[in-house]
């Protein structure tokens, strides 16, 4: 028999990275699901609204004969398409300032790379969508957590705090806005407070707008990019997959007005040839298409919101407020450890044979024991199986046998 090499080790970075809280626990749900249980998951961003049809079409037809290498930057017609949906949307771009990406996760680990070195810093409001984490371990980059307080809906605390936390290693601030995931969106004053600190400190902001559509109540989404001119510090990441519900085709992109920064990415995404081919030519037409409503989009996801937050807030000893944008909430729990409660729900909890799978939310901070008590929630299924999820989550919660000391 071979041994195995004792000395043959991957590395730090490696063994460092965290796994992600969203997924962590799919090995426990895919054995629930083979015993027989049904499940509704409410772990994962996947919203289960249909794929545009003009998407899917241009797909069926796709006719060339070489499935080819795209363009490193993107499919230009694509990009010209991303012009006219940030000018509909009050955004004037030109578009070599748009790079396409292979999802807005490419989008963020390219972003954090044009403007860190190894050893830099970015601070990010806590809890924060975690795959930051994984991406900034990749890039050796050091996320310094800013606190934020359930209380008041996971606002921004205010600037001495963000003065306190910034070193002269510190390059950049990543604002994910409406926010993974708490669902918080922030308001002009907070962004315009935001936007004077990264200028007044020679500051990158990263902003991830992969929700921006997603605003509820009336709220306003504000892009970092229409803070005042020039916008040279401002790097927007943005992706398909939850404004189209492509999630799987993996279509994302950076843009930027800054001249270093696009020509620094250029260089990262020519090492890695080209994002998907078939998949940008078809989001040709997702991006074109007069059809989607977004009004009609928006009220199905308020609905869900709301089906979800009172359902939570008749549950004894949670607590949550209402988010105001995306599909996500972080919700506290009267358990005192929300990963063994998650995991005992695919192990031990059935009701009629069904489960639910919850993302524990400590993954999503970065101070140690942070939110251990908290889950976070994605509001992507219809209302119906989320009413039946609440149900679910109110009986596992009464029956859990490890029960917070707190809560008895
Ligand atoms: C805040 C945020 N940014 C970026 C992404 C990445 O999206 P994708 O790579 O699917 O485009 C996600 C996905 O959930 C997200 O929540």
């Amino acid at each position: 028999m071979r041994r195995r090499n004792p000395a043959l080790q991957v590395s730090k970075r490696a063994s460092l990275t965290p796994p992600s809280p969203i997924r962590k626990l799919v090995p426990l749900a895919d054995r629930a699901k083979s015993q027989g249980a049904k499940i509704f998951y409410l772990n994962i961003g996947q919203p289960d609204i249909k794929s545009p049809p003009e998407f899917l079409k241009a797909v069926r037809e796709f006719r060339h004969p070489v499935v080819a290498y795209e363009n490193s930057q993107g499919n230009p017609l694509l990009r010209e398409e991303l012009v006219k949906y940030y000018k509909r949307n009050g955004i004037s771009l030109k578009s070599k300032e748009i790079i396409v990406t292979t999802g807005g996760s490419e989008a963020i680990l390219f972003a954090l790379m044009a403007v860190c070195d190894p050893g830099d810093q970015c601070l990010i409001p806590e809890p924060c969508y975690a795959n930051y984490m994984g991406f900034a371990s990749m890039a050796g980059v050091t996320l310094v957590p800013i606190p934020t307080d359930p209380k008041n809906g996971f606002h921004l605390p205010d600037m001495h705090v963000w003065e306190k936390a910034r070193t002269e290693k510190t390059r950049a601030l990543v604002v994910v806005n409406p926010n993974n995931p708490t669902g918080t969106v922030y308001d002009k004053r907070e962004l315009a407070m935001l936007d004077q600190f990264a200028r007044s400190h020679k500051l990158f902001v990263i902003s991830d707008e992969t929700y921006r559509e997603m605003v509820y109540d009336g709220a306003v989404h504000h892009s970092f990019l229409n803070f005042g001119s020039p916008s040279q510090h401002v790097i927007l990441v943005d992706s398909l997959s939850k404004r189209y519900s492509l999630c799987g085709a993996r279509i994302g992109c950076l843009v930027a007005h800054n001249k270093s920064v696009l020509e620094s990415v250029t260089k990262f995404c020519q090492a890695r040839l080209a994002a998907p081919t078939i998949e940008q030519e078809a989001a040709i037409a997702a991006v074109k298409s007069p059809k989607r409503d977004i009004e009609k989009i928006r009220s199905e996801f308020m609905k869900r919101r709301d089906t979800v937050i009172s359902s939570l807030q008749n549950i004894p000893g949670v607590f949550v407020r209402k988010p105001e944008g995306a599909f996500y909430c972080v919700a506290k729990l009267p358990v005192n450890d929300a990963e063994a409660f998650s995991s005992w729900l695919l192990t031990d909890f059935r009701d009629r044979g069904q489960t639910l799978m919850l993302a524990p939310a400590n993954g999503f901070y970065l101070t140690q024991n942070g939110g251990l008590d908290e889950v976070r929630i994605a509001y992507v299924l219809k209302s119906e199986d989320l009413k039946r999820s609440m149900t679910l989550l109110k009986t596992a919660l009464a029956d859990y046998p490890k029960k917070s000391t707190a809560s008895l």
